[in-house]
């Protein structure tokens, strides 16, 4: 594991990952995190549920795609199951990369460590503005000649323009061999026209910037890949479970992409 100190939580602001776990009925979280939680409204909840319904969708679709090599940025605190536990289950040998920039994803690591035998799981504390260091660190776990699903899942809405969002897909994107993912969510207001107030304004209270995006501006981050069915659609859409009725409201969008033979 990179960053192997006692990881010093900030308790005294909100941040990303606690809020995240307070909107999915977890206990990791403290009270900064709970005032912006309980300020959002029933679809930030319920966003976030088909959000984590969507990772596991899309890492069991991948593994049994033969995939056996992931890269997951943003991770968040664990959350059972998480994505190697998913993915090992149908490929017990698969080989899982954690990264995030939270301490307190840091300090429940190990939870995110237990792999099976057969496969391997690394956490690097890393913030995915630095794209080169963080496949860096990967490459001790990951072989970057054969194909690597890269996933940032809920990740990006909280990366703005001026950190180059797109550059930075791009670089993880330009490392993958023919053949490897980008999975992606994002959050969006686009069915929730009020977000800025009823979303945005408490996260930015609690001192976290929310950059949602439009159709179009998630789109950009899959150009030149191949989506893969059912293209781009809101979370509880992509390759949902069909017994279950189709949810209209939702406020990420989420779609699975293939790298092209040059
Ligand atoms: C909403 S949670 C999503 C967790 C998980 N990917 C999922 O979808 O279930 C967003 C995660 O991104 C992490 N994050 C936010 N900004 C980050 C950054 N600059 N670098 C790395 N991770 C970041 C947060 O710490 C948090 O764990």
């Amino acid at each position: 594991m990179s960053g192997a100190h006692k990881p010093q939580v900030d308790t005294s602001k909100a941040h990303p990952a606690r809020v995240y776990d307070w909107l999915l009925g977890g206990k990791d979280n403290y009270a900064v995190d709970r005032i912006v939680g309980k300020q959002l409204p029933l679809v930030a909840r319920r966003s976030a549920r088909q959000n984590r319904a969507f990772m596991q969708r899309a890492a069991k679709w991948l593994a049994g795609q033969g995939v056996d090599q992931f890269l997951d940025i943003g991770t968040g605190i664990p959350t059972s199951p998480n994505l190697h536990q998913v993915v090992q289950r149908a490929v017990p040998s698969a080989r899982v990369v954690y990264v995030d920039n939270d301490p307190i994803v840091l300090r429940h690591a190990e939870a995110l460590l237990v792999s099976t035998r057969a496969g391997r799981t690394q956490y690097v504390e890393a913030d995915v503005r630095r794209p080169d260091m963080i496949l860096e660190h990967a490459r001790d776990s990951l072989d970057f000649g054969r194909r690597v699903a890269v996933s940032l899942i809920a990740l990006l809405h909280f990366i703005g323009d001026e950190d180059d969002p797109y550059g930075i897909v791009r670089t993880f994107v330009d490392a993958l061999a023919p053949g490897s993912f980008l999975v992606l969510s994002h959050g969006t207001f686009d069915f929730e026209p009020d977000g800025a107030r009823t979303i945005a304004a408490p996260y930015e209270r609690g001192g976290i910037t929310v950059s949602a995006r439009t159709r179009a501006e998630v789109e950009r981050f899959f150009e030149g890949l191949d989506l893969v069915e059912p293209g781009l659609v809101i979370a509880p859409r992509w390759r949902k479970d069909n017994r279950r009725p189709s949810e209209a409201r939702s406020a990420v969008y989420a779609g699975v992409a293939a790298v092209r033979a040059s």
